[in-house]
């Protein structure tokens, strides 16, 4: 089992759209996922008991916040049922925090590429190497460049690549596009892929060349989601990530 967990300090970073970005991808190409929610505000867990009641769809497993002292175990105790453990994390520096990346396999810091977010994720960045030397292990991470213009690279976002580079600390080589069908998976309880469709029909009778643009901005959603996960999966199993 790959255990993969969202990261940042910074509130509204993205851990949280990522993590579902992620896991449904997974989902998809056939890995069997298990997401744990310990984000306070359980974004995720309301989205898959939401469908649940309607008898929709989930293609992976929620599990709810644990005792913090119950979070090992309790990631441990997936190992035979999970092939990719996505873990969800809150923003504090919790001790929950803690345990769930001593567990972690890979810990990715979702960021925009603005200098504010650049120094929450070098904290973030700092509490896996903390935990690392707690643990005696080494923690993988990747910084993940996300929120960001679809269409061009800032020049903020450019010198915080610049100062991260310089840095050594790994960045993801896939960007994650600030793009309105994110947004929509959390608003409406759907999956990325059930958009094509549901686009399509919020679309019935509209003209041909709105509907194109429409259902090619999810088409482009997906592309870049689908891209982002091979490069998440890429980054776990490739030799010496570090
Ligand atoms: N790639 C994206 N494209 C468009 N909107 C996004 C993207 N990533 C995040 N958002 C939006 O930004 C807001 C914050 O995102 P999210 O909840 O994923 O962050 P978070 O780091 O989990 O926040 P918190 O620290 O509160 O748990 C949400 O409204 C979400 O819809
Ligand atoms: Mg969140």
């Amino acid at each position: 089992m790959y255990v993969i967990t969202f990261a940042n300090p910074k509130g509204g970073s993205g851990k949280t759209t990522s993590a579902m970005l992620l896991a449904e991808q997974i989902a998809i190409s056939g890995g069997r996922v298990s997401i744990l929610d310990l984000d306070p505000n359980a974004n995720i867990l309301a989205w898959a008991e939401g469908r649940q009641a309607e008898g929709r769809e989930v293609p992976f497993v929620v599990h709810a916040r644990p005792q913090a002292e119950e979070t090992v175990e309790l990631i441990d105790s997936l190992v035979d049922s999970t092939d990719y453990l996505i873990i969800d994390l809150e923003g504090s520096k919790d001790q929950i925090v803690t345990f769930a990346l001593s567990r972690t396999d890979l810990c990715v810091i979702p960021l925009d590429g603005s200098p504010m977010e650049a120094r929450q994720a070098a904290a973030a960045v700092r509490l896996v190497q903390t935990t690392s030397n707690m643990i005696r292990t080494p923690i993988a991470f990747t910084l993940l460049f996300t929120r960001t213009n679809a269409a061009f690279q800032t020049t903020d976002e450019r010198d915080v690549r610049a100062e991260m580079e310089l840095n050594a600390i790994p960045i993801l080589p896939v960007r994650l596009a600030k793009r309105a069908p994110y947004t929509r998976i959390f608003r409406d309880g759907v999956l990325l892929a059930e958009l094509t469709e549901l686009v399509a029909a919020e679309h019935a009778g509209k003209t041909a060349s709105v509907t194109d643009k429409a259902l090619k901005q999810v088409s482009s959603a997906i592309g870049n989601a689908r891209d982002y996960a091979q490069a998440v999966v890429h980054a776990l199993t490739e030799e010496g990530a570090e």
